[in-house]
């Protein structure tokens, strides 16, 4: 159950975000959409209010405390304090490429965009948590992030490791707090973005080596972070949950 509850969900515009943020209002959650494209984000918070949903529309580049802390004040006078926070909002830069031939630049931006974002991100909504004693945060890893993998960039997976780290030691630090911090790993996910650069033949090559013999959806993601999300999932913290068709199996 979810309903009533106030949601925010970073980087939620386009993709997996928009796709959790459509199933979370259509659950009856309150929810604010997010992204650093004001069109983008006001068509997502559009489309759920023309499904009968709840949805505000929040912009800011989540790499500025100042820019949260501003996103945060709105969603509290427009819809309360947040009760759900999925930090879902980041991405890859850059194809794989050898340690040795990888710029400073490169390394910083992606740690920037995926791991400092996520903890400033956490940062920003703790203290209002513990406060009220309660909150469900989930945060977006990878499948990059859980094995040596020939077509990862080893720059996100490490960045994508660290957040799975930083969400466990939330989990421990703050389950007293009754806060629940989970993450989420994706294997390849078909969204607007994935299935315009992927090419048709090497989607169905990746798919053939997956166990369950497909590609994920927005969908497979935004069902598993309801249930992290909910309160059905009550007693389940710290995990980091694959969402993967089986191509991640870690004992
Ligand atoms: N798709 C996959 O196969 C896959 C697999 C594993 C993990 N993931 C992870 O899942 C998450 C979502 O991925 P996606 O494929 O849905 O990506 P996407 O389609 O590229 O969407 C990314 C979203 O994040 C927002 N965003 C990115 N950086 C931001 C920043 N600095 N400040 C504010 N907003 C920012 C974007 O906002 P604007 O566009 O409005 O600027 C957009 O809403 C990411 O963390 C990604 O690493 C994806």
């Amino acid at each position: 159950m979810i309903a009533g509850r106030v949601c925010l969900v970073t980087g939620s515009s386009r993709g997996i975000g928009a796709g959790i943020a459509r199933l979370f209002a259509a659950r009856g959650a309150r929810v604010a959409v997010h992204g650093r494209d004001t069109d983008a984000a006001s068509r997502v918070r559009d489309e759920i209010i023309a499904a009968g949903g709840q949805a505000i529309a929040v912009t800011g580049d989540i790499t500025s405390a100042a820019a949260l802390d501003e996103m945060r004040a709105q969603i509290e006078r427009e819809l309360g304090p947040v009760d759900i926070l999925v930090a879902n909002a980041g991405g890859n830069p850059v194809p794989p490429m050898p340690v040795d031939e990888m710029s400073e630049e490169v390394w910083r931006t992606t740690v920037d965009m995926n791991l400092t974002a996520t903890f400033l991100t956490l940062r920003c909504f703790l203290p209002g948590m513990k406060a009220r004693r309660s909150g469900s945060i989930i945060t977006i890893s990878s499948a990059a992030a859980r094995r040596p993998h020939a077509r990862s960039p080893i720059a996100y997976a490490c960045a994508k490791a660290g957040i799975e780290l930083l969400t466990q030691d939330v989990a421990m630090q703050l389950g007293a707090f009754g806060i629940r911090a989970n993450c989420i790993a994706p294997e390849t996910i078909l969204t607007e973005r994935s299935s315009r650069q992927i090419p048709q033949e090497m989607q169905a090559r990746m798919a053939s080596e997956h166990p369950i013999a497909r590609l994920g959806t927005v969908d497979d993601v935004a069902h598993a972070a309801l249930y992290l999300a909910s309160a059905e999932a009550g007693w389940i913290t710290g995990i980091v949950l694959d969402v993967a068709g089986g191509a991640v199996m870690p004992r």
